[in-house]
């Protein structure tokens, strides 16, 4: 490092507030500070601003109904179509411009622009095949598949035609398909061939043919040829209810499909998520709700013009992926970018390569994306133009300021502001981070609710505590984008959402409050530092994860008799698997076994889930009640001070395993 070099990193390390530029403010789509008075005193008509960015078949009348909390309605009784927002209304000003630019794996240097036009029709002809297919409205149909075209012009085909979409996430396993399609008694699947991996091809439609043979009911099956007929098939026969994407788009060529108008709070789709059970949770997005929250959130957080390039390098089987590379873009009639591959393949510099090529104007990416960014080094960063970038953000877990400073300096050159933005899926979309051309940021924290959000941090009886001290999460009003129940579960919804710190008797809504299970701090201007879960669910590389789905597959490994599993700090992916297992009788404790208990995880989650380490252990700690302390295995796993174990019905065995750790 040169010695200008050296001192910018001290200043930078130093400075603990940071101002969006001038320049940056001067063209913001929301820059006058006044928005977070008027919201509150214009609270909920505020979000008809929300609204208004969307073109609605039928108005509504109310702007909430809040007669039966904690079951809102946003926008009664307007009706209103996501595909129709997201395509036809853009089509006279901006028919030709790209509304998803795709890069793939550079296999053959296949990448595809969609206009507009192109994409509409496309939708159109895919929202004939499945109609066709017997898919009717309400219908809801699945997707298996990675970052392909395919998968937004099935998701807004489905929009099209008032069925909701159940995407299952690429990389999850066989089983993790057929629970989804199970729960959600989901007759229809669209999947893929295979896809590229770092150039290797994959073969993705045996594992989705083993989750589906893993589904009770009968079922449909679309398949989209990825691999190209040339060489890299697997060679699959198509069954009898397993149809051709191709054939079907053919067939289907120039069809026209009126979009069906769905009421606000229809279902626009669901996504499954993992919580503190073993069974993932269904959540459930509307339609008028979820659209008005993506499309205003995109145009006041992430500054999205309609002649931007966008970029947010999620995987859209994620519901970042949903809200800002599909539906909230999409929305704004942007270009939205799709990157099939990953950050390092062919090289490191992958990323900065596409936003040069690209001339992205926002990035949105994942702090452990940005922490192995930095283990990489500047090098690749600084090979490449990347002044076209505006705006930077974050996702899904905390980002240590280290980290932001990093991202701020070699990613932006200190003129792009940096949103760290908090939410989660059931929110639908971004909920605590500061407004770019607004707020000032602070490297670490993400700042205050967005205007007309009340969130609090607040002790076990519901308390506020003071700036400074840890407490709890809790948001106190309903917002459009919230998810409504879990998928034919309305009494899970309350009981994981809401009975923690509401009066569940109550039909005021005020007595309502939200819980999504985080800790967090907050300072004297009202800026949230969210500090991580606090329930038995653990965030890898920001990916949510239930400690009990990962425990319930190492229990399902024949010679495990039963297991805790926690989060452990990791320096790239914030939070890491750690297993920690008891054998039965005369099961021996090899490294065989390990890969055995890996590959049970892998079989029934996927390789997000794979275990850091597998810890054999004669006991489990547990308090006298026969509860298992995770707490203490974590704190194992980090090395840190156990305090006091004396309440534990065994507590010799915490130094036990501490060894076995400390050997591996
Ligand atoms: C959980 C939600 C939001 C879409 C991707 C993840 C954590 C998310 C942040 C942030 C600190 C964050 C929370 C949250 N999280 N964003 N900016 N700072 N933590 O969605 O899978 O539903 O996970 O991710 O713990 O509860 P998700």
């Amino acid at each position: 490092m040169s010695d200008e070099d050296v001192e910018l990193e001290a200043r930078l390390e130093e400075q603990e507030v940071f101002e969006p530029s001038d320049s940056f403010v001067e063209q913001a789509n929301v820059s006058d500070a006044g928005i977070y008075d008027e919201f509150e005193e214009n609270w909920p008509e505020c979000w008809e601003q929300a609204a208004e960015l969307l073109d609605w078949e039928e108005e509504y009348d109310q702007v909430l109904d809040n007669s039966n909390p904690p079951f809102y309605e946003w926008f009664t009784d307007g009706t209103i179509n996501a595909s129709t927002n997201c395509l036809d209304r853009h089509l006279d000003e901006r028919g030709d411009e790209a509304a998803i630019e795709w890069v793939g794996e550079p296999v053959d240097e296949d990448n595809v622009t969609l206009t507009y036009s192109e994409l509409h029709e496309k939708v159109n002809e895919a929202a004939a095949a499945l109609r066709d297919l017997g898919v009717g409205e309400d219908d809801v149909v699945t997707m298996y598949m990675p970052m392909i075209p395919e998968l937004p012009i099935a998701m807004l085909a489905c929009a099209r035609i008032g069925a909701p979409h159940s995407v299952v996430f690429a990389g999850f396993s066989a089983d993790a398909l057929a629970t989804r399609m199970n729960a959600a008694d989901s007759e229809y699947l669209v999947t893929c061939d295979g896809y590229y991996r770092r150039g290797d091809p994959l073969d993705h439609l045996d594992k989705a043919n083993e989750g589906l043979s893993g589904v009770e009911h009968d079922t449909e099956t679309v398949v989209v040829d990825r691999l190209g007929p040339n060489g890299d098939d697997f060679g699959h026969d198509l069954a009898e209810d397993q149809h051709d994407w191709g054939e079907l788009m053919a067939a289907h060529e120039g069809a026209e499909v009126e979009p069906v108008d769905r009421d606000a709070e229809d279902m626009l789709f669901l996504m499954y998520t993992s919580g503190t059970t073993g069974e993932p949770k269904g959540v459930k997005h509307t339609t008028g709700g979820y659209l008005s929250w993506t499309a205003w959130t995109s145009q006041a957080v992430l500054d999205i013009k309609p002649e931007d390039t966008y970029f947010c390098s999620a995987d859209i089987g994620w519901i970042t992926g949903h809200s800002y590379i599909v539906y909230g873009p999409l929305a704004l009639g942007t270009t939205t970018m799709m990157y099939e591959g990953t950050p390092d393949h062919p090289d490191r510099d992958r990323l900065w390569e596409i936003v040069e090529e690209y001339e992205a104007n926002q990035l949105y990416t994942a702090p452990t994306a940005i922490r192995a960014f930095m283990k990489w080094g500047t090098e690749y960063p600084d090979e490449h133009d990347l002044s076209s970038l505006r705006l930077l953000g974050t996702v899904g877990e905390p980002i240590n300021p280290r980290a932001w400073k990093w991202y701020y300096k070699h990613i932006g050159n200190e003129e792009c502001p940096v949103v760290d933005t908090w939410w989660q899926t059931e929110t639908g979309g971004m909920m605590v981070t500061t407004l770019p051309g607004v707020k000032d940021m602070k490297p670490g924290s993400a700042g205050p609710p967005l205007p007309g959000l009340d969130a609090r941090i607040v002790d076990t009886n519901g308390e506020e505590v003071d700036p400074g001290r840890a407490g709890y999460l809790t948001v106190n009003k309903p917002w459009p984008g919230m998810l409504r129940t879990l998928y034919k579960n309305d009494e899970r919804f309350i009981e994981e959402y809401w009975a923690e710190y509401s009066d569940t008797d109550s039909s005021n809504s005020d007595d309502w409050v939200y819980f999504p299970e985080d800790g967090a701090k907050i300072d004297e201007d009202g800026y949230i530092t969210v500090l991580g879960r606090v329930d038995d669910v653990i965030n890898v590389s920001g990916h949510r994860l239930g400690t009990m789905e990962i425990e319930s597959a190492i229990v399902g490994v024949e010679g495990v008799a039963e297991a805790a599993v926690v989060g452990g700090d990791h320096e790239v992916k914030g939070e890491a698997v750690y297993a920690y297992v008891i054998t039965e009788e005369g099961q021996e404790e090899t490294d065989e076994f390990r890969e055995e208990i890996v590959q049970g995880v892998l079989d029934a989650i996927g390789p997000i889930a794979r275990p850091e380490q597998v810890i054999f252990t004669p006991e489990l700690p547990k308090t006298r009640s026969g509860k298992i302390m995770r707490r203490l295995l974590e704190d194992i796993a980090n090395e840190e001070d156990l305090g006091d174990t004396s309440t534990l019905r065994n507590p010799e065995i915490v130094e036990d395993i501490r060894k076995v750790v400390q050997e591996d």
